[in-house]
């Protein structure tokens, strides 16, 4: 059965800490793994902006053996000029993954249920699972650790990185807060993702929990992460988002309530001074280039996981 990983419980706990083990060998060594060897070709597209994602996989992809492929999703026009299952089909016929970032999950898992190669979720509006890999590899590196580890989410808790901490998170068995203003909270609808996050938690010995004040998430956090405000596709509620989260921005004095040697953690792109101070971007405690760099040793574990376990087409012999 061909795997994808769309989002981060796509992954059990077992495979995520297998992952992340592999990601740890590939940054230490590599060219160790050559899965794309050949090379094998990966289409990478892209339907919004992208800067550390198409540069991480397009390296780490080289480093597999294989070719990055990169497709421009407005000139492909998937949706408008031919349907989503359509364009599957035909890359499915010519790559062995495809990498997309898009809108909607649900056209996500239409990708993943007719190319017939494994499919990564390269971020769309609900979950952001290759970013998770890196931030918790980054973790891991700076604590040693993930077990029984607090971090705290705090701002647009609504996001597809709010909700990825959320899933990924509990799956390591940590224990998660978010904290935002109403309306950019997680879902708690049954069936959502605070509800599935918390039976995650049940199975890992993690935990979930909803903060309203943000002091009260960060406080003697091991881990703070904040996210951009104005994620790619909301920029016309620019001003209204401004207003509400700022209350929640992380300072340097809110950084000051969590564990003294706390993580910070941001999936960039930043903007100083609205969701993350300056000197917590740029200060001692921030793990931010680190978990830059360490896309590409994630996202190379991931392709690896993933074209392991895929049918392969033998080449014909001559
Ligand atoms: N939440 C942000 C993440 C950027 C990498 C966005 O979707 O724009």
């Amino acid at each position: 059965m061909t795997r994808h990983f769309l989002r981060d419980d796509d992954l059990t706990p077992a495979e995520q800490a297998r992952l992340l083990d592999l990601a740890a060998d590939l940054k230490a060594m590599p060219f160790a793994r050559r899965p794309l060897a050949g090379p094998r070709s990966v289409a990478m597209v892209f339907d919004k902006p992208t800067l550390r994602t198409q540069v991480s996989f397009s390296a780490g992809i080289a480093e597999l053996g294989g070719f990055p492929m990169l497709v421009e999703g407005r000139l492909a026009g998937i949706g408008v000029r031919e349907s989503v299952e359509d364009v599957a089909r035909v890359l499915g016929r010519q790559v062995a993954a495809v990498v997309w970032r898009t809108f909607l999950q649900s056209d996500l898992e239409t990708m993943a249920a007719h190319a017939g190669v494994p499919v990564v979720n390269a971020l769309t509006d609900d979950f952001h699972p290759c970013q998770l890999v890196a931030d918790l590899l980054t973790v891991r590196e700076r604590l040693g650790g993930l077990a029984g580890v607090t971090v705290a989410f705090v701002g647009d808790a609504a996001c597809n990185m709010g909700s990825s901490w959320l899933l990924a998170g509990t799956t390591a068995g940590m224990h998660v807060r978010v904290s935002g203003p109403s309306g950019y909270l997680p879902s708690a609808e049954p069936g959502g993702i605070l509800q599935r996050a918390t039976d995650i938690a049940a199975g890992t010995g993690g935990s979930v929990s909803v903060v309203a004040d943000p002091v009260d998430a960060v406080s003697g956090a091991d881990v703070v992460v904040t996210d951009t405000w104005i994620s790619m596709g909301k920029e016309q509620e620019e001003a209204e988002r401004v207003t509400a989260l700022t209350p929640w921005s992380l300072t340097s004095e809110l950084l000051a309530t969590a564990r003294r040697d706390a993580v910070v953690l941001h999936c960039l792109p930043a903007y100083r001074g609205l969701e993350i101070a300056a000197e917590v971007l740029e200060g001692p405690q921030s793990a931010v280039w680190d978990e830059a760099e360490n896309r590409r040793h994630a996202q190379k574990a991931v392709l690896a996981h993933l074209l392991d376990s895929a049918p392969r087409a033998e080449a014909p012999a001559v």
